[in-house]
């Protein structure tokens, strides 16, 4: 099968949309492959704070970037992925806030970008392809079959957010994710190459009011439409 002939369903959108885990339902639904793109970001970042790298120097963070060693372990029969950086499971590493905050700044160096971009496209293997990130639908898979862009209000993603790293039992109070929440959305969206935005051609889903289910549920009937075509 030819790379164009491989189908992609783009899941894009801001974080606390719940993207990832509706990304790797219909991954599992459908049986295609998943693409986290946003924990090659992360896994840079740890990687460069690891190294001393400089989280502004292009050039060093280019070159680590191409010579990342990383493995994505899909847990079998569920919708989880085990990450490995230098054969280290970092699965529950990366998803600090700080590391967050680390990939988000690293997103924004046009050098990065540039140099994960192969990698990406890598993922596009039969029968199918899942990628969730920020700019699958824009600048990685523009030719995806099916885009969908997720938002919900900022209040409800850092109210989700706040919820899962309570549940973690990691102290952190609702006032500070939301400031989070805000400067990195500004930074996601603001930056010069790439920015988190909505495909011209992308089904806009706004999540503020539904649960994981109704939100898969309307994705299924999205693609279920699109193959009917
Ligand atoms: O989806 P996430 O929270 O794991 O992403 C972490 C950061 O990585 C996010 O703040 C911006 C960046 N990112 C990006 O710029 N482009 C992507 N396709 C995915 C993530």
């Amino acid at each position: 099968m030819s790379d164009a002939a491989v189908p992609v369903i783009a899941i894009d959108g801001p974080s606390g949309t719940g993207k990832g885990t509706i990304s790797r339902r219909v991954a599992l639904w459908l049986n295609f492959h998943f693409l986290d793109s946003g924990a090659l970001y992360r896994l840079l970042g740890l990687a460069a704070r690891r190294g001393g790298v400089d989280l502004g120097d292009g050039q060093a963070l280019a070159v680590l970037a191409r010579s990342l060693d990383i493995r994505f372990e899909p847990v079998p029969g569920q919708d989880e992925t085990s990450i490995f950086l230098n054969n280290e499971e970092v699965t529950d590493a990366i998803r600090t806030e700080n590391c967050g905050s680390d990939a988000s700044l690293v997103a924004a160096v046009p050098e990065v970008r540039a140099a994960l971009l192969d990698r990406q496209r890598a993922f596009r293997v039969a029968p199918g392809l899942v990628a969730d990130g920020r700019d699958m639908g824009t600048v990685v898979f523009p030719d995806a079959a099916l885009k969908v862009y997720l938002t919900a209000s900022r209040e409800e993603r850092a109210n989700r957010r706040y919820k899962q790293l309570i549940g973690k039992g990691i102290g952190v109070t609702l006032d500070r994710l939301l400031k989070e929440l805000e400067a990195r959305d500004a930074r996601d969206s603001g930056r010069a190459v790439a920015p988190m935005k909505p495909a011209a051609d992308a089904v806009i889903v706004d999540t503020t009011t539904l649960n994981v289910e109704q939100v898969f549920s309307k994705v299924q009937a999205l693609w279920n439409a699109h193959c009917e075509r």
